[in-house]
């Protein structure tokens, strides 16, 4: 056994599972997806295998992002679930020229409804088991599916801007992460750290009691240009600074990949904690 595994051994993880990292927003628009794909390409750059489940399963935009004119996407996988295994779900991935291998969310918000917890299981085991990390684009604030991403991700990205409304979401689902003993493994993305506005990204910081966050700077051109061509900032401007925040992000994920502690075995699911009662057979209040 070499050094690493025996250190995978004792933190009690599968050495052969990838790390998982979980993209939420408590606001749509705030850069979720453009850092989702960045960051994925800017780890990639690195030789290190970066799966993409997008994970918006009615709005999901990061096909788009990509340029991707996939044939297939979680609709069509899910069709095939019971013979699936690791190769086959390879053949359904689109590869995208930067070396990232994609998932798309369906080609219409209805097949979103066909998409159980116990499928996107299935598929994110597998995708862990093909590649060192895995992203996942949660889509907006909470449903079943982000709790359930949540609570199997290995870290939790949390981004925000410097926007009032944003923040104040924001630390409702930080709040929310906390109450489900989550918190260890957040952190949080502030985005567009350099634009005016009456929050600095040092008070967006603070509101957030975030020591450490990671900040983004703010370059609508590159961003939007990006987007527009589905090709990440990473991988054709590398030397804006918007490009470098990314990298540093990367380098800082991937070097704490040995320190992850194992996930605490949970009885109750994450929906269970959050609405007891809700989820109290009979409806009857204690
Ligand atoms: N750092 C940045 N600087 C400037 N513009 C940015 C930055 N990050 C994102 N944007 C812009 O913000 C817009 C939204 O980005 P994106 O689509 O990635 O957000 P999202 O959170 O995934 O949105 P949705 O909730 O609709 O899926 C885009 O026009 C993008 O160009
Ligand atoms: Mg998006």
């Amino acid at each position: 056994m070499t050094s690493q595994e025996e250190m995978q051994t004792v933190n009690n993880k599968d050495p052969n599972r990838g790390e998982m990292i979980a993209v939420c927003s408590a606001k749509g628009g705030v850069g979720r997806t453009i850092l989702t794909v960045n960051l994925a390409a800017a780890i990639y750059k690195k030789n290190i295998s970066v799966g993409v489940l997008d994970g918006d399963f009615q709005f999901g935009d990061v096909g788009l992002a990509l340029d991707l004119h996939s044939t297939f996407t979680i609709k069509e996988v899910i069709e095939t679930i019971g013979s699936l295994d690791e190769h086959s779900l390879l053949g359904f991935l689109s590869n995208h020229e930067s070396g990232i291998k994609v998932l798309p969310a369906p080609e219409r918000p209805e097949f979103a409804d066909m998409i159980t917890k116990e499928n996107t299981n299935s598929i994110l085991d597998k995708m862990l088991k093909l590649f060192d990390y895995v992203f996942v684009d949660t889509g907006v604030g909470f449903n079943d599916h982000t709790l359930n991403f949540v609570e199997k991700a290995d870290q939790i990205l949390v981004v925000t801007n410097l926007e009032m409304a944003t923040l104040k979401n924001t630390k409702l689902m930080l709040e929310t992460f906390d109450k489900l003993g989550l918190s260890e493994k957040v952190k949080v993305i502030i985005n567009r750290a350099t634009m005016e506005s009456v929050i600095s990204a040092t008070d967006a910081a603070q509101i957030l009691r975030e020591e450490t966050p990671y900040y983004i700077p703010n370059d609508f051109q590159v961003c939007s240009q990006s987007l527009n061509i589905g090709i990440p900032f990473v991988m054709k401007q590398g030397k804006t600074e918007v490009a470098k925040s990314i990298f540093k992000m990367a380098e800082l994920i991937t070097s704490k990949r040995q320190a992850i502690q194992p996930k605490s075995v949970k009885n109750n699911s994450l929906l269970d904690k959050l609405f007891p009662m809700k989820r109290k057979k009979g409806g009857k209040s204690l």
